[in-house]
Formats: C-alpha cells, sequence, structure tokens
C-alpha cells in the first residue's frame, strides 16, 4: 500500500501516518520529493484499511498495490486448478489440459424438449449440460422456470444421456435443492455480487461455475469467487459472458481479453458462454472460436430442437447446420492451443 501525502502535508502530517502504521504492527518507508511526500507501507493490509488513513490531515490519497483477493489467485495456487463435474469415476474435467464443451437448453421447457436438447447436445460432443430451471428474467412476466419440477426432468435426462448437469440457482434459499440434483451450480450474471448466495453456494458440496456480472469489472468477479473460497469451495470455474457497453449490435460485448487476463490472474478454470453474450445465433460460432483461440477452459451454448418456439432466449440458440459446424469447431481447434476436447 502507498500512502501519497498532499504537497502542503507538514512533517508532523507524515510523522502521524507512520505512528498510526507502526501502532498496527506495520512498517512505514517514507520518500521525500521535491513537491510531495509518499509512503509505502508493509505489513497486514486489512489492519492498514481499518486506520481510514485517507481521513487524515495531509493526505492526498492511498493506493493498494497488491490484489484484493487470495484464495483464488495464483499467488496462492501458483499452478492453473481443474475442477472435476460429476460421479467419482466418470468426472469431466475443466481446467487448463482440455477445452470441455457444455451445451443444452437455456431453459427446462418440458421433459421432451430437455431430452431432445440433450441429445442434440451430446451428438455435437458435449461432456457436460446446461439447462435452467430457475430462470432470471427481466420481467416478472417472462417465463421463470419449471423450479423443482425442472431439475427432476435435468435428474432423468441425466440418466438418459450420461451427461452430468450444471443449472443455475437465484436465491440462496434454494442452493440446498439444486444441490441435490445439480453436479454444478451456476450462479449466472445477474447474481454475481449475490453475497449470501455466493456463500451459500460455497457451502453446497458442489462445484460452482461463477458467470461474470455484466457490469463488472474483472477484479469485482474474481472478489465474488473469494466468497464461494472464503467458504472451503475453491471448485469455481469462472464463466466470461459478455459486458454491457455502449454498442447494441449485440446484447452484451464479449470481454475475450478477460480469458487471458483472468488465467494470469487467477488459477480457476476460465469458460466463455458465447450464446448469452452475443444474444445472436449467428455470432456463436465465430465466438467460440475466438475463445478456444484466446485459450479458454471450456464453451458454453444454448441448443434448442425448435427455436422458435422456445421460452427463453430462442434467438441465440442453435440446432441442425449451426451445431454441427460448431461441434467440428471444438473436435478441432483445441488442438491448436495445445488443448484436448475433455
Ligand atoms: C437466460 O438464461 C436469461 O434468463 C435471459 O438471458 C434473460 O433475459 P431476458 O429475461 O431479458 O429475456
Ligand atoms: C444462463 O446461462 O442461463 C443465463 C441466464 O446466463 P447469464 O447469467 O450469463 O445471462
Amino acid at each position: 500500500m502507498v500512502v501519497v501525502m498532499s504537497p502542503d502535508a507538514t512533517d508532523e502530517d507524515v510523522a502521524r501516518v507512520v505512528e498510526k502504521v507502526e501502532g498496527v504492527g506495520g512498517e512505514a518507508f517514507v520518500s521525500k520529493g521535491l513537491e510531495r511526500t509518499i509512503i509505502g507501507l508493509v505489513g497486514d493490509i486489512d489492519s492498514f484499511h481499518h486506520l481510514n488513513l485517507r481521513t487524515l490531515r495531509g493526505v492526498a490519497d492511498v493506493h493498494r498495490i497488491s490484489d484484493p483477493y487470495k484464495l483464488v489467485s495464483r499467488q496462492h495456487r501458483p499452478d492453473r486448478s481443474t475442477v472435476w463435474i460429476g460421479e467419482p469415476g466418470r468426472q469431466v474435467p475443466i481446467g487448463p489440459e482440455t477445452l470441455t464443451f457444455i451445451a443444452g437448453p437455456c431453459a427446462v421447457e418440458s421433459a421432451q424438449q430437455t431430452l431432445e436438447a440433450a441429445q442434440m447436445a451430446r451428438s455435437a460432443g458435449a461432456a457436460i449440460l446446461r439447462g435452467g430451471a430457475f430462470k432470471p428474467r427481466t420481467s416478472p412476466y417472462a417465463f421463470q422456470g419449471l423450479g423443482v419440477k425442472g431439475l427432476e426432468i435435468l435428474a432423468d435426462v441425466r440418466v438418459a444421456t450420461g451427461l452430468p448437469i450444471v443449472t443455475e440457482v437465484v436465491d440462496a434459499r434454494d442452493v440446498p435443492v439444486v444441490a441435490e440434483y445439480a453436479d454444478m451450480l451456476q450462479i449466472g450474471t445477474r447474481n454475481m455480487a449475490n453475497f449470501g448466495l455466493l456463500q451459500a453456494a460455497g457451502e453446497s458440496g458442489k462445484p460452482v461455475l461463477l458467470k461474470r456480472g455484466m457490469t463488472a469489472t474483472i477484479e469485482e468477479w474474481l472478489m465474488a469467487a473469494e466468497y464461494i473460497a472464503q467458504r472451503g469451495n475453491l471448485d469455481v470455474v469462472l464463466c466470461e459472458r459478455g459486458i454491457r457497453t455502449f454498442e447494441p449490435a449485440t446484447r452484451n460485448t464479449l470481454d475475450i481479453s478477460a480469458v487471458p487476463v483472468v488465467q494470469a490472474a487467477s488459477h480457476l478454470p476460465v469458460i466463455v458462454d458465447p450464446s448469452h453474450a452475443a444474444g445472436r445465433r449467428d455470432l456463436v460460432l465465430p465466438l467460440s472460436r475466438a475463445a478456444i483461440a484466446v485459450g479458454a477452459d471450456g464453451v458454453i451454448v444454448d441448443v434448442h430442437p425448435q427455436p422458435e418456439v422456445a421460452l427463453c432466449d430462442g434467438p441465440q440458440a442453435l440446432e441442425g447446420a449451426d451445431l454441427r459446424e460448431l461441434a467440428q469447431a471444438v473436435r478441432r481447434l483445441p488442438a491448436l492451443v495445445g488443448k484436448e476436447p475433455a
């Protein structure tokens, strides 16, 4: 941490900062410049925070230099992690060695639709099935998902296809029931900063797919992951799904650079959701290619047997030739970046 004194700070002001820092067991290194004095602090950052140094006379600014996240950082674990999804003995990896393809319907609408979508996903090479039973909708009048009935459908489809399931939980009170059915809990963009939900997911005993908040910085996203990790769960997979920008051509703007940035900062795997980023079927293939090329550890996409009647996000759902083309890309491209399909 660095304290920048204002140009008119007196020696007494500087001494007061040093005294406060030393009072909580820290060290303060004073460096006097021609115009300003800066003070470098070494010690426990949390105790420095409690000093409220910014409020002291003569202090112009206080900068944090080290990362605020700990457990999810690469300082904590230098090697990148692999998170394993599903039942012991037939688990699917998400991590640095592989490209994990996850596909399925945006929403579980019926047993038939979910089974058909899962079969499409499996034929395309997906190793994990996605599907929302609890849907976070902008409008309270839009389809909200089938709830527990949807979880039961997903569990039946897991038996029928052998695919482990990732499904969203939108309310901390539902974490136990969703964890009972799911192989991995999803926390969506709208709930990335729902700290109670993050903590409950951290205590669920299940891996967590944590999507980036559409208005979150990378640091805020990693701090959200830290909430889960802090509850003893380091099985967290991060998902870049686009951020809100001024550009209306796509629903959100896929921040492809977030993938290598986060992989450098955190040991957690990072996957990409081009479907929810773009909101447009025609962009799912090119954005998936980009995600694989940039080194993402997986892609997650929407598929639907009849997108034109989908109850949620039909315009971004793949089927037919589009899905076959994506299947080819996820089979062939990982080798170019030293990965293999999971
Ligand atoms: C999808 O899974 C979300 O629920 C969806 O993107 C929400 O968007 P909307 O409710 O604005 O349609
Ligand atoms: C989803 O994957 O079903 C979803 C709602 O995505 P997001 O939270 O990224 O919008």
